[in-house]
């Protein structure tokens, strides 16, 4: 391990080192607009915990953002700009993970895209791109970072699925929902073929979650501003509520530790209630 970005585990209280030496790859790290996305935030939740972390994203400012949000935390992080849904910058991604830490012990599929719309609005260049970047974006990151976990004997790998996975979310959001169903039956199969490898797979469920993407996605499906919009957002929930990209961060970072170690192949829902709703 390069010895600039070694994370000074000792510094850490001892009830926060659990990760400590251990490389976190969290891929769709940044945010897309100022505040706390559930990858940064996760980014910072793992760092508390003593890993080192590669913050990739698909710009640069994102990856740097989450880069500077580790440092702020006291942590190490090595900013890495890469599309999870091409295989090349992918593959160079990971290859500079291991070049420069050594490892890759955890990895965090959390990018995701998907634009509203059901069968006769979505493009097919749409429908691609979701599924290019949710579920492609999970097998290549998968096929690259398995191996040496594999050579190790251990790993975790935690997946970010959606509510709209599993339910309609009461607006048609088609191939958003249909990848997010992929990712979570993707990470159900890997935990099964990998179990014995020492590898867990696990997939983190969020609902409404206030993060800067909710700014550009959804605002317009409820009402004209968006304080309205996000108020509607509260009101939909039996908390109350949005959740924050914190509650999702603890969520993927309780998956991604040893307290988790009898835990693989399961869905971790971070909801509010939602989804046992009625109406
Ligand atoms: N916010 C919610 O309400 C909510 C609910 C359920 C699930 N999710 C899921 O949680 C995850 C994070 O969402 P968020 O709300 O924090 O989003 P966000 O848009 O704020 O952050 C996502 C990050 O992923 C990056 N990214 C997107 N496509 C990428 C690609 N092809 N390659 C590399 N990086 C890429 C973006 O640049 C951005 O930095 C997503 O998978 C999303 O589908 C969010």
């Amino acid at each position: 391990m390069n010895d600039s970005i070694k994370p000074d585990a000792a510094a850490l209280p001892d009830d926060r080192r659990s990760l400590a030496g251990r490389v976190a790859f969290v891929a769709g790290a940044g945010a897309s607009g100022p505040g706390w996305s559930i990858g940064k935030a996760c980014c910072v939740r793992l760092a508390n915990r003593g890993a080192s972390i590669v913050t990739l994203d698909r710009t640069a400012e994102a990856a740097e953002d989450a880069t500077q949000a580790v440092i702020a935390a006291g942590g190490t992080a090595l900013p890495v700009v890469a599309d999870v849904a091409d295989p090349s910058s992918m593959e160079a991604a990971v290859d500079t993970a291991l070049a420069r830490l050594g490892r890759i012990d955890i990895l965090v599929a959390n990018a995701g895209v998907g634009r509203t719309g059901g069968p006769e609005d979505t493009t097919l260049d749409d429908w691609r791109r979701a599924q290019q970047v949710n579920v492609d974006g999970l097998l290549i990151a998968s096929r690259l970072i398995l191996p040496s976990m594999r050579a190790r004997g251990s790993g975790a790998i935690v997946t970010v699925a959606s509510v709209a996975g599993i339910r309609y979310v009461g607006y048609p959001h088609l191939s958003y929902s249909v990848s997010k169903a992929a990712v979570i039956h993707f990470t159900r199969m890997l935990a099964q073929q990998y179990a014995a490898d020492g590898i867990r797979a696990n997939c983190v469920v969020p609902g409404l979650i206030d993060t800067p993407r909710i700014r550009h996605t959804v605002a317009d499906r409820f009402a004209a501003d968006f304080e309205s919009a996000r108020r509607a957002r509260d009101q939909q929930v039996p908390m109350q509520r949005m959740g924050t990209a914190w509650e999702v961060a603890d969520a993927i970072a309780f998956l991604a530790s040893d307290e988790a170690s009898y835990v693989t192949g399961t869905e971790l829902v971070v909801d509010g209630g939602l989804t046992g709703k009625y109406a």
